[in-house]
């Protein structure tokens, strides 16, 4: 026997049309400041089709009328629209390559020209990305620490998620995948969570900025920007991967998700160091 909630829980995201997807960015770009423009419509419809479904809406008009009359569905929404999904050493063997290869060389030349390492974690979502970063100088760059002012900012749209970021309370089952010794020197318990020390949380400020507006940001020798640019439609990600060439400079470094790539006339601004890892570098 098919019921109502059978009915409600099939709703995918085809059954949401342009026009009301139209709306539905709209009422968000009004009540949220928030412009859904940049995302895939895809992307964009999928999302809105898990919260139709979980807040029992069957179709995309009932959805439109609670989104206008309830403030938290407005919070609900952008947070599903921005996922935030990552966790410690995600790729492991990207950190390794930054570790063995990319690392000594931007400490190497920052020395030279006595400048500071800067290295951004964007999209940086619970901090797991931009914490890895700061663990693995602590644990092999602990001399160019001394010597290279370093800072690793960490940035992200949602602002709730970077609150958790800088608290870095984890729950255990987040750093399963960490050796032991690591999690020993770095993680202690606080309450029922492992919450990171204050030596690594330190090395990191994280700070609320829309990533459409790359261009303002200050130059930096390594930006980590990965697993975000896949939502936004292609001429956004071109646009954000020419503000990303901007504030490189010669010899910067640019690492992507898995799954991205560069796109476009950017590609000439960039040379291959490793398409397996998609790191990037200035040219
Ligand atoms: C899937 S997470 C990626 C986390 C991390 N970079 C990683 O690879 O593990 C994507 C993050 O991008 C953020 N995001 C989405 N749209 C954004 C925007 N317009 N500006 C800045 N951050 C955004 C989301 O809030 C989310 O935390």
């Amino acid at each position: 026997m098919t019921t109502v909630l059978d009915g409600l829980a099939n709703i995918e995201h085809h059954d949401i049309g342009d026009a009301e997807l139209a709306e539905i960015g709209m009422i968000m770009e009004m009540r949220r400041n928030f412009s859904v423009s940049v995302y895939k419509d895809k992307c964009m419809k999928r999302r809105v089709a898990i919260r139709m479904r979980l807040c029992r809406c069957n179709d995309a008009a009932a959805y439109c009328n609670l989104l206008r009359q309830s403030e938290q569905e407005l919070d609900l929404l952008r947070k599903t629209l921005t996922i935030h999904v990552s966790q410690f050493f995600r790729n492991p063997s990207m950190f390794e390559k930054l570790r063995r290869e990319v690392l000594p060389i931007l400490y190497q030349s920052c020395a030279e020209s006595k400048v500071p390492l800067r290295i951004w974690s964007l999209g940086c979502a619970g901090g797991e990305e931009a914490y890895s970063m700061a663990i693995l100088l602590r644990e092999h760059f602990a001399r160019d620490l001394r010597h290279t002012s370093t800072t690793i900012d960490a940035t992200d749209i949602d602002e709730e998620t970077l609150s958790a970021a800088r608290k870095a309370e984890f729950n255990e089952d987040r750093l399963k995948d960490l050796p032991d010794e690591i999690c020993n020197r770095y993680f202690h318990p606080s309450g029922s969570r492992m919450q990171l020390t204050s030596a690594i949380r330190e090395m990191v400020t994280f700070y609320q900025d829309n990533i459409t507006a790359v261009g303002k940001f200050l130059q930096c020798n390594l930006v980590l920007c990965r697993n975000t640019l896949i939502y936004f439609a292609r001429p956004d990600q071109e646009k954000i991967l020419q503000g990303l060439a901007d504030i490189l400079p010669v010899g910067g470094i640019l690492v992507l998700g898995k799954s991205e790539t560069l796109v476009g006339e950017v590609r000439r601004r960039f040379t291959v160091v490793c398409p397996v890892e998609r790191i990037y570098r200035r040219v």
